[in-house]
Protein backbone atom coordinates (compact mmCIF):
# COMPACT_ATOMS: atom_id res chain seq x y z
CA UNK A 1 0.00 0.00 0.00
CA UNK A 2 1.49 3.35 -0.99
CA UNK A 3 -0.08 6.42 1.05
CA UNK A 4 -3.65 5.47 1.01
CA UNK A 5 -3.54 3.30 -1.87
CA UNK A 6 -4.51 -0.57 -2.43
CA UNK A 7 -4.53 0.01 -5.89
CA UNK A 8 -5.10 2.89 -8.49
CA UNK A 9 -9.00 2.68 -7.65
CA UNK A 10 -9.26 1.31 -4.31
CA UNK A 11 -7.95 3.44 -1.33
CA UNK A 12 -7.84 3.04 2.67
CA UNK A 13 -9.97 5.18 4.42
CA UNK A 14 -9.75 3.79 8.14
CA UNK A 15 -7.93 5.54 10.79
CA UNK A 16 -5.36 4.32 13.80
CA UNK A 17 -6.59 4.52 17.86
CA UNK A 18 -3.71 4.94 20.09
CA UNK A 19 -5.49 6.07 22.72
CA UNK A 20 -8.08 3.74 23.61
CA UNK A 21 -6.69 1.32 26.68
CA UNK A 22 -9.19 -1.82 26.19
CA UNK A 23 -10.55 -3.26 23.27
CA UNK A 24 -14.33 -4.27 23.75
CA UNK A 25 -13.30 -2.84 27.46
CA UNK A 26 -11.08 -6.13 27.73
CA UNK A 27 -7.95 -5.98 25.78
CA UNK A 28 -5.25 -4.14 26.18
CA UNK A 29 -3.93 -2.55 23.35
CA UNK A 30 -0.27 -0.91 24.46
CA UNK A 31 -0.17 -0.11 20.28
CA UNK A 32 -3.43 0.25 19.53
CA UNK A 33 -6.02 -0.79 17.07
CA UNK A 34 -6.94 0.28 13.42
CA UNK A 35 -10.31 0.82 12.28
CA UNK A 36 -9.96 -0.28 8.64
CA UNK A 37 -12.24 1.62 6.26
CA UNK A 38 -11.49 1.68 1.90
CA UNK A 39 -12.97 3.48 -0.54
CA UNK A 40 -13.65 1.65 -4.01
CA UNK A 41 -14.09 4.12 -6.94
CA UNK A 42 -15.62 2.71 -10.22
CA UNK A 43 -18.27 4.19 -12.35
CA UNK A 44 -20.31 3.31 -8.94
CA UNK A 45 -18.55 4.12 -5.45
CA UNK A 46 -18.77 2.04 -2.54
CA UNK A 47 -17.49 2.89 1.05
CA UNK A 48 -16.57 -0.51 2.72
CA UNK A 49 -17.79 -0.13 6.19
CA UNK A 50 -17.22 2.60 8.49
CA UNK A 51 -15.10 2.97 11.91
CA UNK A 52 -15.36 3.52 15.25
CA UNK A 53 -16.95 6.72 17.08
CA UNK A 54 -13.86 7.75 18.68
CA UNK A 55 -12.53 8.52 15.15
CA UNK A 56 -15.40 9.28 13.53
CA UNK A 57 -14.10 12.93 12.42
CA UNK A 58 -10.71 11.28 10.71
CA UNK A 59 -12.58 9.14 9.13
CA UNK A 60 -14.99 11.95 7.61
CA UNK A 61 -11.66 13.93 6.92
CA UNK A 62 -10.47 10.60 5.18
CA UNK A 63 -13.66 9.68 3.04
CA UNK A 64 -14.12 13.28 1.65
CA UNK A 65 -10.62 13.58 0.52
CA UNK A 66 -11.00 9.99 -1.00
CA UNK A 67 -14.18 10.98 -2.96
CA UNK A 68 -12.90 14.04 -3.89
CA UNK A 69 -16.31 15.34 -4.87
CA UNK A 70 -17.87 12.36 -5.96
CA UNK A 71 -20.82 11.09 -3.85
CA UNK A 72 -20.64 7.55 -2.91
CA UNK A 73 -23.58 5.44 -4.06
CA UNK A 74 -23.20 2.05 -1.80
CA UNK A 75 -22.46 1.44 2.06
CA UNK A 76 -21.53 -2.22 2.21
CA UNK A 77 -21.85 -2.85 5.94
CA UNK A 78 -19.96 -6.04 6.77
CA UNK A 79 -20.05 -6.19 10.71
CA UNK A 80 -22.39 -4.36 12.78
CA UNK A 81 -20.09 -4.41 15.33
CA UNK A 82 -19.55 -0.86 17.00
CA UNK A 83 -16.10 -0.77 15.89
CA UNK A 84 -16.78 -0.71 12.02
CA UNK A 85 -20.77 0.06 12.04
CA UNK A 86 -20.80 3.48 14.40
CA UNK A 87 -21.14 5.98 11.05
CA UNK A 88 -23.71 3.68 9.77
CA UNK A 89 -26.66 6.04 10.54
CA UNK A 90 -24.21 9.21 10.02
CA UNK A 91 -23.45 8.24 6.19
CA UNK A 92 -27.00 7.14 5.52
CA UNK A 93 -27.91 10.82 6.72
CA UNK A 94 -25.51 12.68 4.94
CA UNK A 95 -26.20 10.61 1.72
CA UNK A 96 -29.70 10.40 1.64
CA UNK A 97 -29.33 7.97 -2.04
CA UNK A 98 -26.69 5.87 -0.74
CA UNK A 99 -28.06 1.98 -0.50
CA UNK A 100 -26.71 -0.10 2.13
CA UNK A 101 -25.54 -3.33 1.54
CA UNK A 102 -25.68 -6.17 4.01
CA UNK A 103 -27.38 -9.36 5.20
CA UNK A 104 -30.77 -9.63 6.23
CA UNK A 105 -29.08 -10.07 10.13
CA UNK A 106 -26.97 -6.97 9.79
CA UNK A 107 -30.51 -5.13 8.81
CA UNK A 108 -31.89 -6.36 12.61
CA UNK A 109 -28.54 -4.55 14.04
CA UNK A 110 -28.98 -1.26 12.02
CA UNK A 111 -32.59 -1.02 13.43
CA UNK A 112 -31.44 -2.50 16.80
CA UNK A 113 -28.26 0.05 17.40
CA UNK A 114 -29.93 2.92 15.55
CA UNK A 115 -33.48 3.05 15.65
CA UNK A 116 -34.21 3.53 12.03
CA UNK A 117 -33.40 0.67 9.17
CA UNK A 118 -32.84 2.59 5.91
CA UNK A 119 -35.74 2.82 3.23
CA UNK A 120 -36.67 -0.91 1.70
CA UNK A 121 -35.50 0.95 -1.79
CA UNK A 122 -32.14 1.63 -0.63
CA UNK A 123 -31.44 -1.39 1.02
CA UNK A 124 -30.15 -3.94 -0.74
CA UNK A 125 -29.79 -7.46 1.32
CA UNK A 126 -27.46 -10.00 -0.29
CA UNK A 127 -27.10 -13.45 0.16
CA UNK A 128 -24.35 -15.98 -0.51
CA UNK A 129 -22.71 -15.81 -3.81
CA UNK A 130 -24.94 -12.64 -4.84
CA UNK A 131 -23.08 -9.92 -6.84
CA UNK A 132 -23.29 -6.29 -7.26
CA UNK A 133 -21.55 -4.76 -9.79
CA UNK A 134 -19.62 -1.33 -9.61
CA UNK A 135 -18.34 -1.13 -12.94
CA UNK A 136 -15.35 -2.56 -13.41
CA UNK A 137 -14.86 -3.79 -10.02
CA UNK A 138 -17.12 -6.48 -9.01
CA UNK A 139 -18.07 -7.43 -5.67
CA UNK A 140 -19.44 -10.79 -4.17
CA UNK A 141 -20.43 -11.49 -1.13
CA UNK A 142 -19.93 -14.32 1.28
CA UNK A 143 -21.75 -15.00 4.75
CA UNK A 144 -19.34 -15.60 7.22
CA UNK A 145 -22.17 -16.19 10.25
CA UNK A 146 -20.46 -15.86 14.30
CA UNK A 147 -17.15 -14.98 12.16
CA UNK A 148 -17.64 -13.11 14.82
CA UNK A 149 -20.98 -12.07 14.95
CA UNK A 150 -24.11 -13.29 12.95
CA UNK A 151 -24.26 -10.97 10.41
CA UNK A 152 -21.24 -10.92 9.33
CA UNK A 153 -19.80 -11.16 5.74
CA UNK A 154 -17.09 -11.05 3.78
CA UNK A 155 -16.69 -9.30 0.24
CA UNK A 156 -14.62 -10.56 -2.87
CA UNK A 157 -13.58 -8.00 -5.48
CA UNK A 158 -13.05 -10.26 -8.68
CA UNK A 159 -11.56 -7.81 -11.15
CA UNK A 160 -8.91 -7.03 -8.46
CA UNK A 161 -9.13 -10.72 -6.47
CA UNK A 162 -8.80 -8.59 -3.36
CA UNK A 163 -10.64 -10.33 -0.10
CA UNK A 164 -12.69 -7.93 2.36
CA UNK A 165 -12.15 -10.02 5.40
CA UNK A 166 -14.23 -8.38 8.35
CA UNK A 167 -12.71 -9.47 11.38
CA UNK A 168 -10.51 -11.89 10.04
CA UNK A 169 -6.91 -11.64 9.33
CA UNK A 170 -7.11 -9.09 11.75
CA UNK A 171 -4.39 -8.30 14.69
CA UNK A 172 -4.14 -5.71 17.59
CA UNK A 173 -1.58 -3.19 17.03
CA UNK A 174 -2.06 0.70 15.01
CA UNK A 175 -0.77 0.61 11.35
CA UNK A 176 1.38 3.48 12.28
CA UNK A 177 3.21 0.78 14.75
CA UNK A 178 5.91 -1.36 13.09
CA UNK A 179 5.46 -4.56 15.01
CA UNK A 180 8.86 -5.81 15.38
CA UNK A 181 7.07 -9.42 16.12
CA UNK A 182 5.28 -9.56 12.75
CA UNK A 183 1.61 -10.41 11.81
CA UNK A 184 1.19 -13.48 14.24
CA UNK A 185 1.63 -12.76 17.67
CA UNK A 186 -1.20 -10.24 17.67
CA UNK A 187 -3.31 -11.66 15.46
CA UNK A 188 -3.30 -14.32 18.02
CA UNK A 189 -4.18 -13.26 20.97
CA UNK A 190 -6.96 -10.96 18.85
CA UNK A 191 -7.59 -14.33 17.43
CA UNK A 192 -8.29 -17.02 20.47
CA UNK A 193 -9.97 -13.96 22.58
CA UNK A 194 -12.14 -12.85 19.64
CA UNK A 195 -12.86 -15.41 17.28
CA UNK A 196 -11.63 -18.26 19.08
CA UNK A 197 -15.03 -19.66 20.36
CA UNK A 198 -16.39 -19.97 16.51
CA UNK A 199 -13.62 -22.55 15.14
CA UNK A 200 -16.56 -24.51 12.82
CA UNK A 201 -17.65 -20.87 11.34
CA UNK A 202 -13.76 -20.36 10.52
CA UNK A 203 -13.72 -23.29 8.76
CA UNK A 204 -17.12 -23.00 6.96
CA UNK A 205 -15.96 -20.10 5.35
CA UNK A 206 -12.53 -20.64 4.90
CA UNK A 207 -14.29 -23.79 2.60
CA UNK A 208 -16.15 -21.17 0.95
CA UNK A 209 -13.23 -19.19 0.19
CA UNK A 210 -11.06 -22.07 -1.26
CA UNK A 211 -11.94 -21.99 -4.76
CA UNK A 212 -11.19 -18.03 -4.66
CA UNK A 213 -7.54 -16.64 -6.74
CA UNK A 214 -6.50 -14.03 -3.63
CA UNK A 215 -4.28 -11.15 -4.44
CA UNK A 216 -5.16 -9.14 -1.07
CA UNK A 217 -6.84 -9.84 2.11
CA UNK A 218 -7.93 -6.35 3.51
CA UNK A 219 -9.44 -6.71 7.30
CA UNK A 220 -11.40 -4.45 9.38
CA UNK A 221 -7.99 -4.30 11.87
CA UNK A 222 -4.46 -4.69 10.88
CA UNK A 223 -2.48 -3.93 7.94
CA UNK A 224 -3.44 -5.16 4.40
CA UNK A 225 -2.04 -8.32 3.34
CA UNK A 226 -0.44 -8.58 0.17
CA UNK A 227 2.36 -11.44 0.06
CA UNK A 228 2.54 -15.13 0.87
CA UNK A 229 -1.59 -15.55 1.64
CA UNK A 230 -1.00 -19.32 1.76
CA UNK A 231 0.97 -18.28 5.37
CA UNK A 232 -2.21 -16.05 6.39
CA UNK A 233 -4.92 -18.75 5.40
CA UNK A 234 -3.04 -21.62 6.24
CA UNK A 235 -2.48 -20.44 9.74
CA UNK A 236 -6.20 -19.78 10.11
CA UNK A 237 -6.93 -22.96 9.08
CA UNK A 238 -4.71 -24.40 11.84
CA UNK A 239 -5.93 -21.77 14.50
CA UNK A 240 -9.62 -22.75 14.05
CA UNK A 241 -9.09 -26.81 13.60
CA UNK A 242 -7.78 -26.38 17.31
CA UNK A 243 -4.82 -28.02 16.29
CA UNK A 244 -1.57 -27.11 17.95
CA UNK A 245 0.78 -24.34 16.18
CA UNK A 246 4.05 -25.14 17.94
CA UNK A 247 5.23 -27.81 20.06
CA UNK A 248 6.27 -26.43 23.13
CA UNK A 249 4.89 -26.57 27.33
CA UNK A 250 3.08 -23.64 28.23
CA UNK A 251 3.27 -23.50 32.40
CA UNK A 252 -0.12 -21.13 33.77
CA UNK A 253 0.53 -20.70 37.45
CA UNK A 254 -0.83 -18.48 40.20
CA UNK A 255 0.60 -18.03 43.78
CA UNK A 256 -0.78 -17.02 47.14
CA UNK A 257 2.82 -16.74 49.08
CA UNK A 258 5.44 -17.88 46.10
CA UNK A 259 5.46 -21.46 47.17
CA UNK A 260 3.03 -22.62 44.33
CA UNK A 261 5.35 -20.21 41.69
CA UNK A 262 7.98 -21.80 43.07
CA UNK A 263 7.21 -25.36 42.12
CA UNK A 264 5.86 -24.20 38.52
CA UNK A 265 9.19 -22.30 37.83
CA UNK A 266 10.89 -25.29 39.16
CA UNK A 267 9.34 -27.85 36.41
CA UNK A 268 10.44 -25.22 34.08
CA UNK A 269 13.85 -25.58 34.70
CA UNK A 270 13.24 -29.35 34.95
CA UNK A 271 11.79 -29.40 31.11
CA UNK A 272 14.78 -27.14 29.91
CA UNK A 273 17.48 -29.06 31.42
CA UNK A 274 16.61 -32.03 30.46
CA UNK A 275 15.15 -31.05 26.73
CA UNK A 276 15.05 -28.86 24.16
CA UNK A 277 11.16 -28.49 24.41
CA UNK A 278 10.22 -24.91 24.28
CA UNK A 279 8.55 -23.75 27.18
CA UNK A 280 6.32 -20.21 28.15
CA UNK A 281 5.45 -19.51 31.38
CA UNK A 282 2.82 -16.71 32.56
CA UNK A 283 2.01 -15.86 36.00
CA UNK A 284 -1.63 -15.38 35.48
CA UNK A 285 -1.63 -12.66 38.70
CA UNK A 286 0.42 -9.74 36.97
CA UNK A 287 0.66 -11.30 33.11
CA UNK A 288 -2.21 -10.76 30.52
CA UNK A 289 -5.06 -12.74 30.90
CA UNK A 290 -5.62 -12.72 26.90
CA UNK A 291 -1.85 -13.44 26.19
CA UNK A 292 -1.73 -16.65 28.35
CA UNK A 293 -4.97 -17.78 26.48
CA UNK A 294 -3.43 -17.13 23.64
CA UNK A 295 -0.48 -19.09 24.36
CA UNK A 296 -2.58 -22.05 25.87
CA UNK A 297 -3.99 -22.41 21.82
CA UNK A 298 -0.80 -22.13 20.49
CA UNK A 299 1.11 -24.78 21.99
CA UNK A 300 0.48 -29.05 22.39
CA UNK A 301 0.99 -29.02 25.88
CA UNK A 302 -0.74 -27.19 28.88
CA UNK A 303 0.71 -26.97 33.06
CA UNK A 304 -1.96 -25.61 35.38
CA UNK A 305 -0.20 -24.72 38.90
CA UNK A 306 -2.47 -23.08 41.57
CA UNK A 307 -3.10 -23.60 45.31
CA UNK A 308 -6.28 -24.43 47.12
CA UNK A 309 -8.39 -21.25 47.83
CA UNK A 310 -11.99 -21.52 50.37
CA UNK A 311 -12.18 -25.66 49.36
CA UNK A 312 -11.89 -24.75 45.69
CA UNK A 313 -9.26 -22.90 43.39
CA UNK A 314 -7.18 -19.79 43.41
CA UNK A 315 -9.97 -17.39 41.66
CA UNK A 316 -7.68 -15.99 38.80
CA UNK A 317 -6.83 -19.89 37.48
CA UNK A 318 -10.31 -20.27 37.62
CA UNK A 319 -11.08 -17.27 35.67
CA UNK A 320 -8.51 -18.42 33.24
CA UNK A 321 -9.83 -22.13 33.38
CA UNK A 322 -12.99 -20.82 32.52
CA UNK A 323 -11.91 -18.50 29.74
CA UNK A 324 -10.42 -21.90 27.71
CA UNK A 325 -13.94 -23.08 28.31
CA UNK A 326 -15.68 -20.34 26.57
CA UNK A 327 -12.91 -20.36 24.02
CA UNK A 328 -13.35 -23.83 23.19
CA UNK A 329 -10.41 -25.24 24.30
CA UNK A 330 -9.35 -28.91 23.17
CA UNK A 331 -7.24 -31.32 21.46
CA UNK A 332 -3.74 -30.81 24.00
CA UNK A 333 -2.31 -32.42 27.31
CA UNK A 334 -2.64 -30.85 30.33
CA UNK A 335 -0.92 -31.34 33.54
CA UNK A 336 -1.50 -30.06 37.01
CA UNK A 337 0.23 -28.73 40.19
CA UNK A 338 -1.78 -28.62 43.03
CA UNK A 339 -1.09 -26.53 46.31
CA UNK A 340 -2.89 -27.16 49.65
CA UNK A 341 -1.65 -27.02 53.30
CA UNK A 342 -4.37 -29.07 54.79
CA UNK A 343 -6.89 -30.48 52.44
CA UNK A 344 -5.58 -29.92 48.97
CA UNK A 345 -9.04 -29.23 46.29
CA UNK A 346 -6.92 -27.70 43.28
CA UNK A 347 -5.84 -30.42 41.55
CA UNK A 348 -8.95 -32.01 41.56
CA UNK A 349 -11.19 -29.36 41.25
CA UNK A 350 -8.75 -28.05 38.10
CA UNK A 351 -8.86 -31.73 36.63
CA UNK A 352 -12.31 -32.37 36.71
CA UNK A 353 -12.91 -28.14 35.04
CA UNK A 354 -10.84 -29.50 32.22
CA UNK A 355 -11.80 -33.11 31.57
CA UNK A 356 -15.17 -31.26 30.53
CA UNK A 357 -13.31 -29.96 27.33
CA UNK A 358 -13.18 -32.10 24.48
CA UNK A 359 -9.62 -34.41 23.41
CA UNK A 360 -8.10 -33.53 26.79
CA UNK A 361 -5.63 -36.10 27.73
CA UNK A 362 -4.66 -35.64 31.37
CA UNK A 363 -0.83 -35.99 32.04
CA UNK A 364 -0.11 -37.68 35.15
CA UNK A 365 1.35 -37.43 38.03
CA UNK A 366 -0.65 -34.52 39.22
CA UNK A 367 2.28 -32.61 41.75
CA UNK A 368 0.81 -31.87 45.21
CA UNK A 369 2.96 -29.13 47.23
CA UNK A 370 2.18 -29.71 50.66
CA UNK A 371 2.92 -25.80 51.65
CA UNK A 372 6.36 -25.47 50.74
CA UNK A 373 8.45 -27.61 48.05
CA UNK A 374 10.63 -30.25 49.35
CA UNK A 375 12.67 -32.86 47.94
CA UNK A 376 9.96 -35.07 47.41
CA UNK A 377 8.12 -32.48 45.60
CA UNK A 378 11.57 -31.83 43.11
CA UNK A 379 10.94 -35.85 42.76
CA UNK A 380 7.44 -35.68 41.77
CA UNK A 381 8.00 -32.39 39.80
CA UNK A 382 10.97 -34.70 37.48
CA UNK A 383 8.39 -37.24 37.25
CA UNK A 384 6.10 -34.94 35.85
CA UNK A 385 8.48 -33.23 33.34
CA UNK A 386 9.52 -36.60 31.95
CA UNK A 387 6.18 -37.15 31.46
CA UNK A 388 5.81 -33.89 29.69
CA UNK A 389 8.53 -34.60 27.55
FE1 LIG B 1 -13.73 -5.51 14.93
FE2 LIG B 1 -16.09 -7.87 15.69
O1 LIG B 1 -15.41 -6.16 15.51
Amino acid sequence: MTDNKISSNILYIGADDKELDLFEGQYVIPEGISYNSYLILDEKVAIMDTIDARKTNEWLDNLAAALNGRKPDYLIVSHMEPDHSANVKRVMEMYPDITVVCTAQAQKLITRFFGVAPAADKMKLVKDGDTLALGTHTLQFFTAPMVHWPEVMMTYEQSEKILFAADAFGKFGALSYDDPEGWACEARRYYFNIVGKYGVQVQAILKKLAGLEITKICPLHGPVLDENLDYYLQTYNTWSSYEPEDEGIFIAYCSLHGNTEEAALKLASLIKSESSVKVSVSDLRHDDMAEAIEDAFRYDRLVLAAPTYDGGVMPIMEDFIHHLKIKNFQKRRVAFIENGSWAPMAGKKMREAMETLKGIEIVEPIVTVESTVKPATVEALKQLAEALI
